[in-house]
């Protein structure tokens, strides 16, 4: 067990200081991140949102002020109240941030969901959250409409430009409501332990369940982007992560607003020049992205780096997945910087192992508990504490201010999580004689890619719903980019043949209900899959028949 090394006091002590609020004291996030820099400096910059097209737009904490509040005031006149869930399904265009922000300066419940998800995955998101409104972009109408179709404890979809052919029943256009609404709302006086926000996370199975954080999160978000994002007002900061998954609210809209640094916001695809450009027209100094897009860098080679001036770059750190050493040595050389790999979770909210500024990195480590933090790695049967260099199940000694308070509706699941006084985080681990902690892999079948988790039963019950599928499983393979990819096999029904088009109708199924990055590389038809003796499938034989690994002893996996 490992205490988080410093010279000084705990982050979330400095968090508080950062933020100027004491234990207990009552706060409001929204006026937190918006407000208390308008009282000092309502002119400096918030926000630069940048899309694919080349636009750019500029936004002062006063004009970010002015949009919350105009959010905030619509979500009124719709009769939304403390507690309600307001739902967002956009990409991280500006309306995103307000969305989040409004909804939270009432009290209610934000529930950022990713854009690219399918009719399925939005469905079951919003039906389990009892969402009483969705803001969402008249490009996903389509989807959204199938996904919501029966769903009674929705009142209103809010919709940014809405289609040409007009919107029907509960859509309303948001340009309208935002017209006829107060930039002047003060922020809803809520206390440090009331709920703001829930993120869907997936586990090994059933569906998603919703993660609910409460204001005092804010404290380990401000807390960590000093402490190991290293951010001052005077950053240029950029977060790649799109806030429908927790990196993007944490850290692309909570941590840096509660210092009041200024952020970009970029609103489009993935390419090396673009983010390049993007790096050296913004002069950016701190860069928070994922394993996945470096890996991606590397692959358009130093080249493509050497063709823009990245001298802005001061501090880069990574998340999401394991961070390989030859990415770490790839961007020293390329950018002059030694990456920094920081490990979290939708669950912790905020940085809870990391190589934070001071600590000497050792390549393909996560690093060190931060100060304040408490990490062990834990005996799968015993749960007690296990030396350094065995393997074990990583856990954390709660709490902490950005500690998941529940699983939405589901307490069961949540008392799972906790043995023997930790709390254990479903990831494998161990430690070196020094402390750092190395990351081994997932201790359950949910799937990472590209730093997205899947679980698999999802993508399992969009294969089922195709009538010439009777049996599925899914799970991880290896793939150089993306670390892991997701893979299938699947049993078809009897007089079902397998063929090119069926493998494609699969695939689209998936990319459908689930969304784009769930799709398998790979989909095979087999006469059977393992199962255990009660007649479960046990996707890890399963993955190792399909990768062509030694299956290994079947009778210890048996009822597992
Ligand atoms: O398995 C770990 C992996 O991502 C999981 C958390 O995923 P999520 O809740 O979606 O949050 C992602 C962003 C915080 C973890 O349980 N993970 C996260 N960071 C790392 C990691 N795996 C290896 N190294 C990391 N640095």
């Amino acid at each position: 067990m490992s205490e988080g090394e410093s010279s000084g006091a705990s982050v979330w002590h400095q968090g508080r200081l950062l933020l100027g609020v004491s234990p207990g004291e009552p706060f409001n996030a929204c006026e937190r991140v918006v407000d208390r820099h308008c009282a000092r400096y309502p002119e400096a910059t918030a926000a630069i949102h940048r899309n694919h097209h080349g636009d750019r737009r500029v936004f002062t904490f006063e004009d970010l002020r002015r949009a919350v509040s105009r959010f905030a005031s619509a979500l009124d006149a719709l009769g939304v109240k403390p507690g309600d869930r307001v739902f967002t399904l956009l990409e991280p265009m500006p309306e995103l941030f307000w969305s989040i922000l409004g909804a939270i300066r009432t009290g209610a419940i934000a529930g950022p969901l990713f854009a690219a998800f399918g009719s399925e995955a939005i469905r079951d998101r919003l039906g389990d959250s009892g969402a009483r409104v969705l803001i969402t972009h008249g490009r996903h109408l389509l989807k959204v409409r199938a996904a919501i179709e029966g769903l009674p404890g929705l009142k209103q979809v809010l919709v940014v430009d809405p289609p040409a052919d007009g919107l029907r029943g509960i859509e309303r256009d948001l340009a309208a409501l935002l017209a006829d609404a107060s930039d002047e709302r003060p922020p809803h006086p809520t206390s440090e332990q009331d709920p703001m926000l829930l993120h869907y996370s997936s586990g090994t199975t059933g569906k998603p369940k919703g993660v609910l954080h409460v204001h005092e999160a804010l404290v380990g978000h401000a807390a960590t982007a000093r402490a190991v994002l290293d951010l001052r007002r005077e950053d240029s900061y950029w977060c790649t992560a799109d806030p429908g998954w927790v990196t993007g609210t944490s850290y692309a809209l909570f941590g840096p607003w509660a210092l009041g640094v200024p952020q970009i916001h970029y609103e489009g695809g993935f390419s090396s020049s673009a983010w390049y450009s993007l790096i050296e027209a913004e002069r950016v100094s701190v860069w928070y992205t994922s394993p996945t897009a470096l890996r991606m860098l590397m692959r358009d080679g130093v080249e493509a780096a050497r063709a823009h001036d990245l001298s802005s770059l001061r501090h880069i750190c990574s998340v999401g997945e394991p961070l390989n050493p030859e990415v770490i040595r790839w961007g020293l050389e390329t950018y002059g910087h030694t990456i920094r790999d920081t490990w979290w979770q939708t669950e912790t909210g905020c940085m809870q192992i990391a190589n934070a500024p001071w600590l000497p990195v050792r390549p393909g480590s996560m690093g060190k508990p931060l100060p304040g933090v408490t990490a062990a790695v834990l005996d799968p049967t015993t749960h007690e504490p296990l030396p350094p260099g065995q393997e074990g199940l990583l856990a954390l000694v709660p709490p902490w201010p950005s500690m998941f308070r529940t699983y939405w509706n589901r307490l069961d699941l949540y008392g799972a999580r906790f043995r023997n006084g930790f709390y254990l985080t479903g990831d494998r681990a161990y430690t070196d004689a020094d402390g750092y902690y190395w990351f081994v892999g997932r201790d359950d079948d949910v799937i990472n890619t590209s730093g997205h988790l899947v679980g698999p039963f999802e993508i399992e019950s969009a294969l089922l719903t195709h009538p010439a599928v009777v049996e599925a499983a899914a799970f991880p393979i290896p793939v150089a980019d993306a670390g892991e990819a997701v893979a299938a096999r699947v049993v078809l029904a009897a007089g079902s043949e397998s063929s090119r088009e069926l493998i494609r109708d699969l695939k689209t199924l998936v990319r459908r209900q689930v969304g784009p990055y769930a799709v398998p590389r790979e989909v095979v038809v087999v006469d059977r899959l393992p199962r255990t003796r009660s007649g479960k499938i046990m996707r890890r034989v399963a993955r190792a028949e399909h990768l062509g690994l030694p299956v290994g002893d079947l009778s210890s996996l048996d009822e597992s």
